[in-house]
């Protein structure tokens, strides 16, 4: 979606007047560059009865040149950027391409520069589809919309970055759907490494490096060995580097995904209905990579450092198994209870690895229980942290672009069922299913290190994990999103390090 602003002044294809609730009479400028029949019908609409303001309520007005649509975003006073942002994704969702391709928004008085960009925003999350495996062409598509936001003159230079920075960041948001969205026949650990490193090569200020099974196996990392070598796809990670050459001596963030291409869950193999979904089961990495286009695309002058952890999970000969006691790169073991139980093994790995970045804190996102969709819903994501600053930090950061991370315990009581095992250091699954959201985010927490701190004792580096197997993928009260993957937490991470 192309989006640029102006003053109010052209109409487009498609004009669309978002309403307040309680104005009864047409806004100022609503009619601005329509003729004059049309203008007559247009402010006849206005005043109707048809338009109540009523959040997410249209009323469209055809007239020859342009098809005006009205909108309600509800009470003035009550507008919030969700309403905005989800009015906006909804609008855009019922637009038939056979309108034409050019949009013109209409924000007339009452609404903020914030606000407008919240609305447009919504409207370019939502222009989403993957369709690339699809060959049938469909006759009505144009190539792409182009929006104008029109607005009172003092607002346009602040739009003008607004939009943009926003529009941008989409494009991070867009690029985890994509990842998520493919298949695991075609999206594999070593194809997303691939991708990595495409995507780093014609950038001058990004590094992507891959570390192949041989290196894996070199390193000792045996956490997301074990996952993967029931595959013939081999697992591999992927560390993003943004800025590398930036504040060496500087503390920065360490992002780390979870990245199961496809989790059948192995010799411990999922049901029909489980399974179904599970090439999603990267969305943890796919939204690290995504954050590291969004990053880069706004222009981002920090360092960020980016972990991956990919792996298929599959059932076969030299599949791993439940009763094995794994090594991982912490030199702690595990005992495998369930082979399903995977993404926290991959993690294990690629959380101790991050230490080594000398981090300033670590986030982990993972699809790592069905216990947190359970808790939950598809509403939040959960979020557990050893740093109640960085939890606060990261919970409204959430907040602050409606992606909610809710905290949730981690409790000494977890931590002590995960390091009960009879046989190794650490048990990859509860004693049983109660509370298995915070036993998972517990296990994790193993794989934390210590680090000198400033008194010169030892503290734990600040880490928070956010379990998003509820938020990733098909959530149905998701105005931004038609289906698939979400993207989830693109924006949560691009705000938190860029504004926080
Ligand atoms: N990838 C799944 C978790 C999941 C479930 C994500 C549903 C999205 C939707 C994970 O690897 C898994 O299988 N977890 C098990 C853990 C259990 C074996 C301790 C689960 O949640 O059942
Ligand atoms: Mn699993
Ligand atoms: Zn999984």
């Amino acid at each position: 979606m192309n989006v640029s602003c102006a003053n109010f002044n052209r109409t487009g294809d498609v004009m669309i007047i978002p309403v307040f609730k309680g104005v009864d009479k047409a806004p100022n400028n609503t009619t601005v560059g329509l003729g004059r029949g049309a203008s007559i019908a247009v402010k006849a609409a206005a005043t109707s009865e048809e338009i109540s303001g009523k959040v997410g309520k249209s009323l469209s007005v055809w007239t020859k040149n342009c098809t005006v649509i009205f909108v309600g975003v509800g009470k003035k006073e009550k507008l919030t950027h969700k309403i905005a942002r989800d009015t906006g994704a909804k609008i855009l969702a019922g637009l038939s391409k056979n309108l034409g391709s050019e949009i013109v928004v209409r924000f007339t008085s009452g609404w903020s520069p914030e606000n407008m960009t919240a609305f447009a925003e919504g409207m370019m999350l939502r222009d989403y589809v993957f369709d690339k495996y699809q060959k049938n062409e469909d006759e009505q598509k144009h190539n792409g919309w182009k929006l104008e936001c029109q607005a009172h003159e003092r607002h346009l230079d602040y739009l003008t970055n607004s939009l943009k920075s926003a529009s941008l960041v989409v494009t991070g948001v867009h690029l985890a759907r994509d990842l998520a969205n493919e298949p695991a026949n075609r999206l594999y650990p070593e194809e997303f490494g691939r991708r990595a490193l495409d995507w780093a090569e014609d950038k001058d200020n990004v590094e992507v490096e891959v570390w192949d099974y041989a290196r894996l196996k070199k390193e000792g990392m045996e956490g997301v060995i074990a996952v993967g070598k029931g595959s013939i796809r081999k697992p591999c990670m992927v560390f993003f580097r943004l800025n590398p050459d930036q504040q060496k001596d500087q503390q920065v963030p360490c992002i780390v995904g979870k990245g199961i291409t496809f989790d059948t869950g192995g010799i411990s193999i999922k049901p029909t209905q489980g399974m179904w979904d599970m090439k999603y089961d990267m969305h943890g990495s796919a939204t690290v990579f995504g954050l590291f286009q969004a990053l880069w695309a706004t222009g981002y002058e920090g360092r960020v450092n980016g972990i991956t952890c990919m792996a298929e999970n599959m059932p076969s000969a030299e599949a791993y198994r439940p009763g094995d006691v794994i090594d991982t790169y912490s030199g702690k073991t595990i005992e495998i209870f369930s082979t399903d139980a995977e993404g926290r093994n991959v993690l294990s790995d690629g959380l101790w690895k991050s230490a080594e970045l000398n981090p300033s804190y670590i986030i982990d996102l993972a699809t790592l229980t069905g216990a947190c969709v359970v808790a939950l819903g598809q509403e939040a994501s959960g979020l557990w942290s050893n740093d109640d600053r960085l939890r606060e930090k990261i919970h409204q950061a959430g907040n602050s672009v409606d992606e909610l991370a809710w905290p949730m315990p981690l409790l000494p009581a977890f931590e002590k069922e995960m390091t009960s095992s009879k046989f190794a250091d650490v048990r990859n699954g509860g004693k049983g299913r109660y509370g298995g959201a915070n036993t998972a985010a517990a296990f994790l927490k193993q794989f934390i290190q210590d680090r000198e701190d400033e008194n010169g004792g030892k503290s734990a580096i600040p880490w928070a994990h956010l379990d998003i197997a509820g938020t990733a993928w098909n959530v149905d009260t998701n105005a931004c999103v038609a289906h698939g993957g979400t993207g989830v937490h693109v924006r949560t991470l691009h705000h938190l390090i860029t504004q926080g």
